[in-house]
Order: structure tokens, then C-alpha cells, then sequence
């Protein structure tokens, strides 16, 4: 058997017709780790969860998930995944907590277990008023919190989420990215796709950036953060800060895709944190009142507008 854990995609290939949905696409992702699928909309990412997830064949390409193929080894890679789809179907007359009991059940749970499972679940993911509600009247966003906890009921190794942030409030947001993280913590392999990219920061270890169906990229997410990227600076007295920029060497701009410099705000591109940490430090023992300095926008959103920059 392949003993390499997590997830190994390499040149995988799928169309649709035409359409090259994916094109050429290589992925590691880690035990342990979670990690951020990205790209612009159409550039392949559903598809490629769907060949991940054994549910389309790919055209070329070798894939292992858990260390088993998905086309030839389909059932021990389906028992060792969790797939949650970007749109929970609708199984109309089910209540939640059927959905998952049927779920559990086609895994092959007893019984008991599956029911002791889907209560767990549900209280999990925050839906214990809604177990015996049918699935189809909960909103969007507990609809989500449902998908999720459908991936989970047979504790598999890997978890193939597309798009689980999408519809979800503030709140729910945030109880996402401790469930996902703690999943992570447990050993799983957690890849996450999305295009929200503020929120995928705090989530993700790794990145991997998909453009029109290839791998574009693949960054550690502590890499991206390292790399030279806006800086917002507020300070009590703006000129004077402009005017110590200037003498520092700094090249100082107003305005620009990543949030203008709206407040007396100025923007100035620094590299990563430390640079960060160096400037506040001697523009303060210079005598500068400064009041705020934070990266303008997201390390991902950043890593990902240059990508899109280089291929203009
Ligand atoms: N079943 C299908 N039949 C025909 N074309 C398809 C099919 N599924 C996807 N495609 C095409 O393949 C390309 C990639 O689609 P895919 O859904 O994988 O993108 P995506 O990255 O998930 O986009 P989004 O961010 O909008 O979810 C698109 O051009 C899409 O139109
Ligand atoms: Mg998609």
C-alpha cells in the first residue's frame, strides 16, 4: 500500500469538454496542518476537491488521500475522508439529526454509536434546537454548520472543506477556524478552499494558489508573512511622520488597492514583521507619535494580489 499520510495530488488534470477545469495542479498538503486552496472563481478549486474526494476521476495525474488512491482504492480512501461540498444538498425529509445517523449508518456504524456520534456532532457544530428539525428549513449558514458536521461523523484523517466559511455569521466564523484548527491539532490533514482571504490568515499553515486550473504557487503561510507587503501607519502628527519616512529612506504611498490611506493613514512597504517591528521602534524613540501600524490587508490576500500582478 502507499504509506505517504495526508494528501499527494501531482499533475492531475480534469475537463469538462473544452473546459481545462483543472490543468496541471500539484498539492501537498500535511498531517496536522491546514491547508488554504486559492484562486479566483473558476480556477479549478471544486474540481479538484471532487477528484480529491473520489467523486470525479481525473483524466491524468496520481493522487493518494490518507495514502490511498481515490479512483482505484475508492472505498478506503472514502472511509478516511471527510468531504464537505460548497452547497449542502437538500435530503428534504430528514431531520438533522437523520442526516447524520444515515451518514453514520452507510459508514458502517452501529447504531448506538451513530446516534451517540450525531449528538455529539451536532451540539459541535451549535444545532442541538435544530436535531430534529428537518435540515431543509435551516438557513444558509446552519446549513454549513450541518455540512460540517456530516464530514466529521465517521472521524475520517483527511477533510476536504470547500468554500465552509461561505454564509456564516461573525460568531460562527470564528467557531469554524477553532474547530478547523483543532482538527489540525488532532493529526488531520485539513484542506480548506476559499476566496475570502482575510479569514483564512488565522486557519491556514500552508497555502497553495490555483490559477486557471495549475498550481501557481505554494507558500507556508509564515513565508507569506515575511515577504514585503503594505504597511498602514497612523500617526498623532502626520507630516511629521511623512517627514521622518522620507529621511528614513522610505518610500511612502497614498492610496493604493489594499486600502487607501484614508485618516492621515500612510502606507509604506515593509519586509514583514521584523522590518515592522524595527521601524515603530525608532520612529517612536525619534519622537514620533505614532498611534497604529498593521499590515494593510491579509499576509494571503497580499501573497495572492501579487500573484495576479505577475501574470498581467
Ligand atoms: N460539471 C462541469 N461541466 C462543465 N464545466 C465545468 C463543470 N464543473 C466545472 N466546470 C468548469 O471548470 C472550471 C473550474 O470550475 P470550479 O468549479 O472547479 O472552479 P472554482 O475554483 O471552484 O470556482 P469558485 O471559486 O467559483 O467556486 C470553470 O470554468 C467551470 O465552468
Ligand atoms: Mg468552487
Amino acid at each position: 500500500m502507499n504509506s505517504p499520510a495526508g494528501i499527494q495530488a501531482h499533475g492531475v488534470r480534469r475537463a469538462f469538454g473544452q473546459v481545462r477545469a483543472v490543468d496541471g495542479v500539484d498539492l501537498v498538503a500535511s498531517p496536522g496542518r491546514v491547508t488554504a486552496l486559492i484562486g479566483p472563481n473558476g480556477s479549478g478549486k471544486t474540481t479538484l476537491l471532487l477528484v480529491l474526494a473520489g467523486l470525479l476521476v481525473p483524466d491524468a495525474g496520481t493522487v493518494t488521500v490518507a495514502g490511498y488512491d481515490p479512483v482505484t482504492q475508492g472505498v478506503e480512501a472514502r472511509r478516511r475522508t471527510g468531504w464537505m461540498p460548497d452547497v449542502f444538498g437538500t435530503w428534504d425529509s430528514l431531520t438533522c439529526r437523520e442526516v447524520l445517523t444515515t451518514v453514520a449508518a452507510a459508514y458502517r456504524l452501529p447504531r448506538e454509536a451513530g446516534a451517540a456520534r450525531a449528538a455529539e456532532l451536532l451540539t459541535l457544530v451549535h444545532l442541538d434546537e435544530f436535531a430534529d428539525a428537518p435540515a431543509h428549513v435551516l438557513s444558509r449558514g446552519q446549513k454549513q454548520r450541518l455540512g460540517l458536521a456530516r464530514a466529521l461523523v465517521h472521524d475520517p484523517d483527511v477533510l476536504l472543506l470547500d468554500e465552509p466559511a461561505s454564509g456564516l455569521d461573525p460568531r460562527s466564523r470564528v467557531d469554524l477556524r477553532e474547530q478547523v484548527r483543532s482538527l489540525a491539532a488532532q493529526g488531520k490533514t485539513v484542506l480548506i478552499s476559499s476566496h475570502v482571504l482575510t479569514e483564512l490568515d488565522e486557519i491556514a499553515d500552508d497555502a497553495v494558489f490555483l490559477s486557471r486550473g495549475r498550481t501557481a504557487a505554494t507558500r507556508t503561510v509564515t513565508a507569506a508573512a515575511a515577504q514585503r507587503r503594505p504597511w498602514r501607519i497612523t500617526s498623532l502628527d502626520p507630516d511629521a511622520l511623512r517627514d521622518w519616512l522620507a529621511a528614513n529612506g522610505h518610500v511612502v504611498s497614498t492610496g493604493s488597492t489594499t486600502g487607501d490611506g484614508g485618516g492621515g493613514a500612510v502606507l509604506v512597504h515593509l519586509d514583514g514583521d521584523a522590518a515592522a517591528a524595527a521601524l515603530l521602534r525608532a520612529a517612536v524613540t525619534d519622537g514620533i507619535p505614532i498611534s497604529s501600524i498593521a499590515p494593510a490587508g491579509g499576509v494571503l490576500e497580499q501573497a495572492y494580489l501579487e500573484l495576479e500582478e505577475e501574470r498581467r
